[in-house]
């Protein structure tokens, strides 16, 4: 489901077809924009394209332009978006050849059917790509803030990296690892838009705190649905967070409420490929001691902050839209 779909019944047809038809003109200034004169970079481009996505983040830039409700180039928030949004391919491609992941959005990755060397080759194509239309956008506060939240994606990974295979992580820890890989991203996005629709500092501040609610709440229910989602519906294996060791909510909120041996038993299989056979009572304990209420509620406040911040802007349809988009967010099931 794309982003777009989310919104049917929340505003009128008019505002739904402004966004769809936005959305559609992203992909199409996408599938230039992964064009190459090397044919494999070109194939791993289209490969990830066609495998989908919600577009959230070229949904974000353009609402939140829209949602200051003063006169904004479009042209330039659908490159800008198509922008963000091919930064998040090259993150997903590089993300899957670290962790080895054979399928994603239920399908084939490219790392899987091209091989790792020649995704990651084409995944830093697909960023440079993504530099230079910021550069040749211009605004040197837009280039400024991008390569920020590019920086912080590339050392949230590196930080989940020196984690990995610690069960005992506070949740202030786990909280900072979700603001560098996933929630500084979306609250860039927002920012973006603000900007290029002349927001006032209130706005575009309004505008950054609800993208990083969202994108915490984003991250939560990733986790969550790494555990108990419908797989056919994530396109994803379950459980991979555990089998890479790497501790998210469902598993920090369950530590404390667990005994010795069952503390010693879930330790053993964290961080090993092959200890699926863990995995249904590991899930059934996150049912049972309220883990995965816990972080349910995790992601409900963070959206809840989310729309709270919005109430600085003016009452528009695309505000409306943002609140939308941001319980999207939480009842996605893929
Ligand atoms: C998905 O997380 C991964 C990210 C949100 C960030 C990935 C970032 C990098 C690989 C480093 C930076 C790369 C570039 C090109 C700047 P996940 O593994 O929890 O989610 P998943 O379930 O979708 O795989
Ligand atoms: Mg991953």
């Amino acid at each position: 489901m794309t982003a777009a779909a989310a919104f049917a019944g929340r505003v009128d047809d008019a505002t739904l077809r402004q966004i769809g038809d936005h959305i559609a003109e992203v992909e199409a200034e996408l599938r230039v924009l992964v064009g190459s004169r090397v044919a494999l970079v070109e194939t791993i481009g289209a490969h990830t394209l066609q495998a989908g996505g919600k577009r959230l983040r070229p949904a974000f830039v353009w609402l939140a332009a829209k949602s200051i409700g003063r006169p904004f180039d479009p042209a330039r928030a659908r490159r800008l978006g198509a922008c963000m949004e091919m930064i998040h391919m090259a993150t997903l491609i590089h993300d899957d050849v670290i962790d080895d992941a054979a399928t994603r959005r239920g399908q084939p990755t490219a790392s899987a059917v091209h091989g790792s060397t020649a995704a990651i080759l084409s995944g830093d194509v697909l960023l440079s790509r993504a530099m230079s239309v910021l550069a040749e956008d211009g605004d040197l506060d837009v280039i400024r803030r991008v390569s920020r939240a590019v920086v912080d994606l590339a050392e949230g990974e590196v930080r989940e990296l020196e984690i990995r295979g610690r069960v005992d992580l506070s949740y202030e820890e786990h909280a900072e690892i979700l603001r560098m890989k996933t929630a500084s991203f979306i609250e860039c996005c927002c920012r973006v838009g603000a900007r290029i629709a002349g927001a006032s500092e209130a706005e575009e501040v309004a505008l950054g705190t609800f993208g990083h609610h969202v994108g915490m709440a984003f991250q939560l229910v990733d986790d969550l649905l790494d555990y108990r989602g419908d797989h056919a519906k994530t396109g994803k294996p379950a459980a991979t967070d555990y089998h890479e060791g790497c501790a998210t909510l469902p598993l920090i909120a369950l530590w404390p409420h667990l005994g010795e041996d069952e503390r010693a038993r879930i330790s053993a299989g964290f961080g090993q490929a092959d200890a699926i056979a863990y995995v249904p009572e590991i899930i059934a304990l996150m049912e049972a001691r309220g883990a995965f209420r816990e972080a349910e509620q995790a992601a409900a406040d963070a959206i809840t902050q989310a729309k709270d911040a919005l109430t600085v802007l003016p009452a528009t349809s695309a505000r409306e839209l943002l609140a939308a988009a941001a319980d999207f967010v939480v009842a996605r099931q893929s």
